[in-house]
């Protein structure tokens, strides 16, 4: 797989529904370009609150669903029905208002009695779909992803064991002793784009410790290196005072 060497995008948006406006342009750029490519697009989703009305944008594009596939970067363990599933919210969002065939969307499973099963099942599920050989990871052409007010990203939060999982494309996160599916930074890493968006001054301590040149607490996005194009989308409550 060869893709370009990580190219760092950086912009500050006047407000939310401009990140949003900005984020949705440089989305469908990014699966369009990648259909045109390959023939199809790779999308993993973030969850939480930020991208929502994104998600609601893309319901309302006309696009060539039968060759977009989309996928989570991360999932609460909990049905798809509970409030806090990120499969819900996108579903509810957007999938569900789009003819994307059932097969292309494929969540993570959280039905196991024992998250460790969930992640090694939804392994398998990726190995199978990008016909990955043994040891090797696939280049999503998309992965969504926001930060938390900690600097997690993803479900990879400070100071837990998923943080030095480098060898599995899945492994199970831990936030406040409750259990997350999540993306591993290596498979993150391993995207043609990943794209962070990020709103709220809440976020504003966060991102200055993950863009200072170096930084003695690990702040999770921090890891976040991928080989292909990192873009990050901060509105100017975020991003303001950010020296980039
Ligand atoms: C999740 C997300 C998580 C999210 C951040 C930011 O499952 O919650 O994947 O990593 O992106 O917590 O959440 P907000 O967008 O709600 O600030």
């Amino acid at each position: 797989m060869e893709v370009e060497t990580m190219q760092k995008i950086v912009e500050v948006l006047p407000d939310k529904s401009a990140l949003i406006e900005r984020s949705l342009e440089v989305v469908l750029t990014k699966m369009q370009a990648a259909i045109a490519q390959r023939g199809i697009a790779t999308i993993a989703l973030a969850g939480g609150g930020t991208p929502k009305p994104l998600y609601e944008k893309l319901a309302e594009q006309d696009l060539p669903w039968e060759k977009i596939h989309v996928f989570w970067g991360d999932e609460r363990y909990v049905p798809a029905d509970h409030p806090d599933s990120n499969e819900g919210m996108a579903r509810r969002a957007w999938l569900d208002k789009v003819p994307l065939p059932p097969a292309n969307i494929h969540p993570i499973p959280t039905g196991a009695t024992d998250p460790a099963d969930a992640a090694a099942q939804h392994e398998a599920e990726l190995q199978a779909f990008f016909k990955l050989s043994a040891g090797t990871f696939p280049a999503f052409d998309i992965i969504l992803l926001g930060i938390g007010d900690d600097g997690h990203t993803a479900s990879l939060f400070p100071h837990t064991d998923a943080l030095q999982v480098r060898d599995r494309l899945i492994t199970v996160g831990n936030k406040d002793g409750q259990p997350r599916i999540t993306f591993t930074a290596t498979l993150i890493n391993h995207a043609y784009t990943a794209l962070f968006l990020v709103a709220g001054a809440s976020k504003r301590p966060a991102l200055d410790h993950i863009f200072a040149p170096d930084d003695d607490t690990l702040y999770p996005a921090r890891l976040i290196q991928p080989q292909g194009e990192l873009w990050w989308l901060l509105d100017q409550a975020a991003g303001a005072e950010l020296d980039q």
